[in-house]
């Protein structure tokens, strides 16, 4: 079967964005990708998922590297602007910078990296397959930066969403109830 592009079902899937950077043939470029996850931590792999027809594609096939910003919360602009029109056309990095948006220099890899996300990642690429109708790029961590206070933001329903939002909600299960269904339903 075929997951339609925004769709109901689509819409079910809860995701982190990842300001995805690297540097090759299309020079320095940032892509937004929602579909970045960690699949191991030891060691710490990284797996990006994004369209073979991208420049940021391009640029890691070429250099085997690539920067992850896990985007914070006050950074929703920037994965608009970075997800929106193509490093072969246009210098979204550059276009970044001219609204104040800083980057830092990667100590392991060539890619800058988005100032004030949640987490800074500097990937080497350990696998690199086609997978259905992208391109699947699993890196190894080979540097990070976590900025604590910093939450990351939510991408939901084609929109951005804030963990504070949740924070503090009430508890579905007392806890004290949990505690006893666990031990009672424990299997021996
Ligand atoms: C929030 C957001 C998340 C996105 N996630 C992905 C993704 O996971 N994979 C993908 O291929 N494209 C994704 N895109 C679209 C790319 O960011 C877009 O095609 C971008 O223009 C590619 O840039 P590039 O050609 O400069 O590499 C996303 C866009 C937005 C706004």
């Amino acid at each position: 079967m075929d997951l339609k592009y925004g769709s109901d079902e689509a819409k079910k899937f809860i995701t982190n964005v990842g300001l995805i950077t690297s540097v090759g043939k299309n020079k320095e470029n940032i892509m937004s990708a929602e579909w970045t996850h960690v699949i191991s931590y030891s060691p710490w792999l990284v797996m990006i998922n994004i369209g073979d027809y991208t420049a940021t594609a391009q640029n890691i096939a070429e250099t085997k590297e690539f920067g992850v910003s896990i985007a914070s919360e006050a950074q929703d602009h920037i994965c608009s602007i970075a997800g929106n029109g193509t490093g072969k056309e246009l210098d979204k990095i550059g276009l970044l910078k001219e609204i104040g948006v800083e980057f830092v220099n990667g100590k392991k890899i060539a890619a800058p990296l988005v100032s004030g996300a949640a987490l800074n990642l500097e990937c080497k690429v350990v696998k690199h397959e086609k997978m259905g109708n992208k391109i699947m790029i699993i890196g190894e961590v080979v540097n990070f930066r976590v900025e604590p206070k910093t939450t990351p933001i939510i991408f939901s329903s084609g929109g951005y969403k804030k963990l504070s939002d949740f924070a503090g909600s009430k508890p579905r299960v007392d806890a004290k109830k949990l505690e006893e269904l666990t031990n009672k339903y424990r299997k021996n």
